[in-house]
């Protein structure tokens, strides 16, 4: 057993990925959570979330003694040596973060610290705005335990970056590790904690200040969102422009190096946890200090409308939708996750029951999540065959592995009028074209998909 031990507050995503993850490199964890019930649920083995691996990684965790859980803040501070902070910070409805959580987790890590006499290390990894670790997290540390800063504990913030659907991956292979530190001695702390874990494969690590490390996060958040809407952007001028294919431009301007190729796959728009909210926050902070961010505004705007594409690609398709049968393929905001928060396939069904489609869904791992969107507007199909039966336009939403595996067969075979909007560019044209009617976000017409 590696000799610190850790606590995380908050369990969702990024705390529970990580808990498993810390542990299964022999580290001693120690988990709290504000709610109770989910406490109970990840103590008796099951995630509260579909994630790879994470269930699995969870019950061997909770086997081999590693990995324990409390009810009782004071025990997971008193009990361990590093405390990451990893509660929620969502948006309030005018697009401001919510920093509640972060307010309460600090307050209780506080009051458990005034008993405390061995070094403690406080590590905020929630996403927060520009000053929060040093103007709320601090302070309110400070007045709870009234002891200062630096003065037996210390303070981090440390973003994260792992992505839904590989989150394990992505703990065990970070590009990099951003610190920001309050002082010399909490930075020096979590690098060795990191070191511990990482051993000879110790990622590239920033070490910087509080602010820095805080606004690195929304940088990276707000370059990413701004690099899929601008390939989404450049695929709706080639949608266009009679054999254009933004798979081709996307590759030809993907192998210039100061680009790169990664998240320059177009598609319906993109969704998730994260994207909104950061861009939406740090939007709102700027204002407040009197600065645009015009290039940010533009990010969100070409997504709001980018999922109804789809919808205008059908009805080219298929002409209207009044009664027909439309099938969605894919509601989570992406594949390998039953995250439904922010999905495209919302907006994409919302749209098409607008239009007076009857709308049928199917997605391997979010159904259960889409009932509590949709409720009874939707039919929910039973299967893949269920959704696509008898029906005269399917659109792809999410590329699901299973979807990928679908031919113009399976389509002509299933559905009365064989139609597809291919709104993740999971399909060969040259293989569809033909055979069926088939459309794609960034393909002109007669346009040639990429040879692979
Ligand atoms: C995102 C970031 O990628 C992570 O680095 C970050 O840690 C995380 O937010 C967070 O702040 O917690 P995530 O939202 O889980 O991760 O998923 P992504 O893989 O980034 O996908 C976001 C959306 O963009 C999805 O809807 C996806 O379909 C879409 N996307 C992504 C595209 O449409 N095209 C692309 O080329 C890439």
């Amino acid at each position: 057993m590696k000799d610190k031990v850790l606590s995380f507050f908050g369990l969702g995503y990024v705390g529970l990925t990580s808990a498993v993850c810390l542990a299964s490199r022999g580290f001693k964890v120690i988990g709290f959570d504000a709610d109770p019930q989910k406490i109970e649920l990840i103590n008796s083995g099951k995630a509260p979330f579909y994630e790879p691996q994470v269930e699995e990684m969870l019950r061997e965790a909770i086997g081999s003694g590693l990995l324990s859980f409390t009810h009782n803040p004071s025990e997971a501070v008193g009990g361990s040596d590093i405390t990451f902070i990893t509660v929620g910070t969502p948006s309030n409805p005018d697009g401001s973060i919510n920093l509640e959580q972060i307010k309460s987790a600090s307050t209780q890590i506080g009051q458990a610290l005034r008993g405390k006499s061995e070094y403690h290390l406080v590590v905020v990894r929630s996403t927060v705005i520009p000053g929060t670790t040093e103007n709320i997290v601090k302070p309110t540390i400070e007045g709870y335990s009234g002891r200062k800063c630096g003065e037996g504990w210390g303070l981090c913030f440390n973003p994260e970056f792992l992505k839904e659907g590989s989150a394990v991956k992505d703990t065990f292979n970070p590009d990099r590790i951003v610190i920001g530190e309050f002082d010399r001695t909490s930075g020096e702390v979590l690098e060795e904690l990191y070191r511990g874990f990482y051993g000879d494969e110790m990622p590239r690590t920033i070490r910087t200040t509080l602010v820095n490390a805080e606004l690195v996060k929304y940088a990276n958040n707000a370059f990413l969102a701004m690099k899929v809407s601008f390939i989404n952007m450049i695929a709706n001028l080639c949608q266009e422009l009679p054999g254009a294919d933004v798979e081709v431009i996307a590759e030809g301007i993907g192998l210039d190096k100061r680009i790169g190729p990664l998240f320059l796959r177009a598609g319906a728009g993109w969704g998730g946890s994260c994207f909104r909210k950061d861009l939406e926050a740090i939007l709102d902070f700027a204002s407040k200090k009197r600065v645009e961010l015009p290039l940010i505004e533009a990010t969100l705007e070409i997504n709001n409308t980018q999922p109804y594409r789809m919808v205008d690609l059908a009805k080219g398709l298929i002409g209207d939708l009044i009664g027909k049968k439309v099938s969605v393929l894919g509601l989570a905001f992406k594949p390998d996750t039953d995250d439904m928060r922010d999905a495209v396939s919302i907006k994409v069904v919302e749209k098409l029951l607008e239009e007076g489609a009857r709308v049928a869904v199917y997605d391997p791992k979010a159904m259960g999540n889409a009932k509590k969107i949709f409720g009874d507007s939707v039919e929910y199909a039973g299967s893949l065959d269920d959704c696509l039966r008898d029906s005269s336009c399917a659109l792809i939403v999410t590329e699901w592995e299973v979807f990928k595996k679908l031919t113009p067969k399976d389509f002509i075979k299933l559905m009365k009028v064989p139609a597809v909007v291919d709104g993740r560019r999971i399909y060969k044209a040259e293989a569809f074209s033909p055979n069926l009617r088939f459309a794609a976000i960034g393909l002109g017409e007669r346009g040639t998909a990429i040879q692979r």
